[in-house]
């Protein structure tokens, strides 16, 4: 199988790993494909995502596309996040292999996920 230089960066360096405990919104979701799990925890600030974490039982795939999407999401608008999907960040890791493509859910169900439980708390 083959991978990216990017996407073996980001699994031997994972970006945002971690937890945020007073965390404004948190998504957590399980991939029915392997079972593996995702939390991504989002600060909020001005509608913005000011800072976000995420911590994972997933498989390298899942830590590297994860680790992109903090990356992707961080600065930007509620609204704008909303819009990242997991096509874009496999793009913006330079791919990935066809079988791992599931893995890549994981990331931007729990980055939706959070933000909707944040909105939700807001109401
Ligand atoms: Fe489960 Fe990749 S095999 S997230």
């Amino acid at each position: 199988m083959m991978y990216s230089e990017k996407v073996l960066d980001h699994f031997r360096n994972p970006r945002n790993v971690g937890e945020i405990e007073d965390a404004d919104g948190v998504g957590s979701v399980g991939n029915p494909v392997c079972g593996d799990v995702m939390s991504i925890y989002i600060k909020v600030k001005d509608d913005k995502i000011d800072d976000i974490k995420f911590k994972t039982f997933g498989c390298g795939a899942a830590i590297a596309t994860t680790s992109m999407t903090t990356e992707l999401a961080k600065g930007k608008t509620l609204d704008e996040a909303m819009t990242i999907t997991r096509q874009d960040v496999a793009d913006e890791l330079g791919g990935l292999p066809p079988v791992k493509m599931h893995c890549s859910n994981l990331a931007a169900d729990a980055l939706h996920e959070a933000i909707e439980n944040y909105r939700g708390k807001k109401k």
